[in-house]
């Protein structure tokens, strides 16, 4: 019996000393179960007030949206919308709240579940992020399976998306919303150009090793990954020197 010590006098077996349940191994696991569950708490406490952290709302955003098109000159005017888009929420949104990205040439490209396309970055936080995201050659993948809540507002063109067992296809012309929720996972097509500005809430730093896993398995650009990171990286500090999380 491994542990276990016999205690033999005169050829006869006397005593046998079980393992004690005090052994260093159990204390051991016993720490790492409890910092685990410490953890797990302290994650799930997180999780329940996330909320007080969110600065733009989903209503307010398609509405925005919904705006751009209706000002754009052509339903097409990508550039256009960007500008109006970003003109509406330096003007709402007070800097001391949040940090935006003012800079609308910073457009990364992004591969991402197989799809590919471009994106600009509004905002990035640890909560939230805003992107107008898309192509103009049209593009198919995987949704990706986020711990955020995805509205994916379409603002030119047409998003298809498949969610199994509705063997149906889902349509989101120009002006809906695409809502994909939390954990949720879809096929998504954007059959020909499309572009949507892309509101997500949650958790967004989980969502990064998504949306660069294609640059380090298959397109190994880089100059991309580099700039994704640095983009990213500096978006959400610059919006924690605010306390925005
Ligand atoms: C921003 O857009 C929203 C939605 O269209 C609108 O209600 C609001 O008045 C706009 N704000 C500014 C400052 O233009």
């Amino acid at each position: 019996m491994p542990g276990a010590n016999a205690h033999v006098a005169n050829g006869h077996l006397v005593s046998v000393d079980l393992p004690t349940t005090k052994s260093p191994l159990r204390t051991k696991w016993v720490a790492r179960i409890s910092i685990l569950l410490l953890f797990l708490t302290f994650c799930s406490i997180l999780d329940a007030v996330k909320h007080r952290w969110y600065v733009f709302d989903p209503k307010s955003i398609h509405e925005l949206a919904q705006a751009a098109i209706a000002h754009s000159p052509t339903p097409d005017d990508t550039a256009f919308m960007t500008q109006y888009i970003l003109k509406n929420l330096t003007s709402t949104y007070p800097s001391t709240q949040i940090a935006l990205n003012s800079d609308s040439s910073e457009w990364l490209f992004n591969n991402a579940g197989g799809a590919m396309g471009a994106m600009y970055i509004i905002h990035a936080s640890i909560t939230e992020y805003l992107i107008i995201f898309g192509t103009p050659l049209g593009t198919e993948g995987h949704s990706g399976i986020h711990a955020a809540d995805d509205y994916f507002n379409i603002l030119v063109g047409e998003q298809w998306a498949f969610d199994p067992p509705n063997l149906k296809m889902e349509r989101y012309p120009a002006g809906s919303v695409h809502h994909l929720r939390r954990g949720q996972v879809k096929q998504y097509k954007m059959h020909e150009g499309c572009f949507a500005l892309e509101y997500a809430r949650g958790w967004i730093p989980l969502m990064v090793p998504f949306g660069l896993a294609d640059a380090v398995t298959s397109t190994l650009d880089y100059k991309t990954f580099y700039y994704t990171v640095v983009v990213t990286g500096r978006e959400i500090l610059r919006n924690l020197l605010i306390l925005k999380i």
